[in-house]
């Protein structure tokens, strides 16, 4: 198959993009670097089914060109950091909300086959429900929460009214080797392994019992793949480890000093995947346990070596607007 894949150059859309090439298809990536890295495709840059183009998709003139005789479109270019989203709202609108909008046309435009998209657990805020199935209350408790929601109903609504074949996966937290490390403060294993390798305490929220569905980044890109080899449409799917683990055991894994800073408001005590859905209709379930996953991130720690170092000072600072505005 010709797949595109937007975000291809980040985390998770850097290990579909390999997944795909290892399936024998033909993949183009459509990224413009914001956070995703060249390195990333390190270990199957050499593949001659593998195209990359820098493009923007707030900039429909330069991405429509190439959703030309594509087959499947994995949406997965977004921004995702939460505290910048609160400070500004209209970039994040701009790429998750307007962006989708846009290689929604292309593909509409291109007649693709098949598209699959990237949402958000996030979506589900503070649930009620544990584990937490597809119907739950959509209650979203910051802006890039919301933006990817909005992108969801977009892709749901073009199912809908053009017919294009359409899934949506809603995410939990998906971890493993090529981890996002921007500038920003952002998510806990990025956060762990740099101070790790600096010999610094690890930064515990709260009083880190609060668990998370850690999902494992190669399994969520065989859930992607599944998703695009499969007849249905129109569905919206959890993917999830199908158990959560708390924090502290992260520490234990780590086997490292910590320290506890500040929980924040607006975080769940619990993310917690009902995976029931996606495992009877697509016959998807994550294959690697958290301990094997860990144990992976592990291996490739020094990719970490010049990630943003954080402590509960700069932690405070960073996370300022995130207190200001969800308390
Ligand atoms: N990591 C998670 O736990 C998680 C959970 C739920 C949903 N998601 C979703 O999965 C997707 C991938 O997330 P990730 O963790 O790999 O993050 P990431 O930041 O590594 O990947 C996003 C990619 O999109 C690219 N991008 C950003 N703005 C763009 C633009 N305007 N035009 C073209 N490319 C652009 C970035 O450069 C990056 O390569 C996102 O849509 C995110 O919302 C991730």
């Amino acid at each position: 198959m010709k797949a595109l894949v937007t975000g291809g150059a980040g985390f998770i859309g850097s290990h579909l993009t390999q997944l795909l090439l290892e399936e024998g298809h033909h993949v183009t990536v459509l990224d413009n670097l914001r956070s995703g890295r060249l390195t990333n495709f390190d270990e199957f840059k050499k593949s001659p089914n593998l195209k990359f183009f820098q493009a923007d998709i707030r900039k429909i003139e330069e991405i429509q060109p190439h959703f030309e005789g594509i087959d499947w479109v994995f949406h997965l270019a977004a921004l995702a950091d939460i505290v910048p989203s609160i400070e500004n709202p209209r970039e994040y609108f701009e790429v998750n909300v307007d962006g989708t909008f846009n290689v929604l046309e292309c593909a509409k435009k291109a007649n693709i086959h098949r598209l699959l998209y990237a949402a958000s657990s996030s979506c589900y805020g503070i649930p009620d429900t544990f584990p937490t199935p597809e119907n739950a209350p959509i209650r979203p408790q910051y802006p890039y929460a919301l933006t990817k929601f909005l992108g969801e109903e977009l892709i749901m609504h073009w199912e809908q009214i053009y017919k294009i074949p359409a899934l949506s996966l809603r995410l939990f937290n998906v971890f493993g080797p090529r981890a996002r490390t921007t500038g920003t403060y952002g998510a806990v294993f990025g956060v762990f392994l740099t101070q790790k390798l600096n010999n610094k305490p690890l930064t515990v929220v709260g009083d880190g019992n609060q668990t998370r569905d850690f999902t494992f980044v190669k399994d969520v890109a065989r859930a992607f793949l599944m998703g695009a080899e499969s007849k249905l449409s129109g569905e919206i799917f959890n993917v999830g480890s199908g158990n959560h683990y708390p924090v502290n055991q992260i520490v234990k894994l780590l086997n490292h000093d910590s320290v506890n800073i500040p929980k924040r408001p607006g975080e769940p005590d619990c993310t917690f995947a009902d995976v029931s859905c996606i495992e009877k209709k697509l016959g998807f379930k994550a294959e690697t346990s958290f301990e094997e996953g860990v144990a992976k991130l592990l291996e490739k720690i020094d990719d970490f070596r010049d990630a943003p170092l954080w402590d509960a000072e700069n932690i405070k600072e960073a996370t300022k607007t995130w207190f200001q505005y969800l308390s």
